[in-house]
């Protein structure tokens, strides 16, 4: 059985983060994706989610896409993750393109075309515009 994991936030679930996931579970049988914890995204500066981690974990969940749901809480964690799992592909969109290079030691790692015009930032840019 082939695994895939893909990490992400998933503030404000949107379509983008939805052709993500479902282009990720193309890439094998069995989808993980990891949601960042609220601590982990103040700690690496991604200051102001909207949703809370369960309602973000819902609404990955709702996509039924995922054939399992994990938390991101730490740095490094990809790592521990991807053997702990028996991880064969972690996916990522293209704005990390390369960043995550390092984990080609312990397996394949994919970089997704992003959905173009849509992000959780232009969202809640566009939520500011007409309040
Ligand atoms: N993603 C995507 N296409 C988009 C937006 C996001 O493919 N238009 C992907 C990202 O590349 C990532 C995953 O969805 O692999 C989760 O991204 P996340 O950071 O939670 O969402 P963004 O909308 O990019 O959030 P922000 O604007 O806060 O960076």
């Amino acid at each position: 059985m082939k695994k895939v994991i893909t990490y992400g936030t998933y503030d404000l679930f949107h379509k983008g983060h939805y052709n993500l996931l479902k282009h990720a579970k193309e890439l094998g049988d069995y989808l993980i994706v990891a949601v960042t914890s609220d601590a982990f995204d103040k700690a690496r500066g991604k200051l102001n989610v909207k949703d809370s981690l369960v309602q973000r974990i819902k609404n990955v969940e709702n996509t039924g896409l995922a054939d399992e749901i994990i938390v991101e809480e730490y740095f490094g964690q990809k790592i521990d993750d991807i053997k702990k799992h028996d991880i064969d592909v972690f996916v990522m969109g293209d704005d990390w393109e390369g960043k995550f290079d390092y984990l080609k030691e312990y397996c394949e790692v994919v970089y997704l075309p992003r959905t173009k015009g849509i992000s959780t930032t232009k969202i809640k840019d566009d939520l500011k515009d007409k309040l």
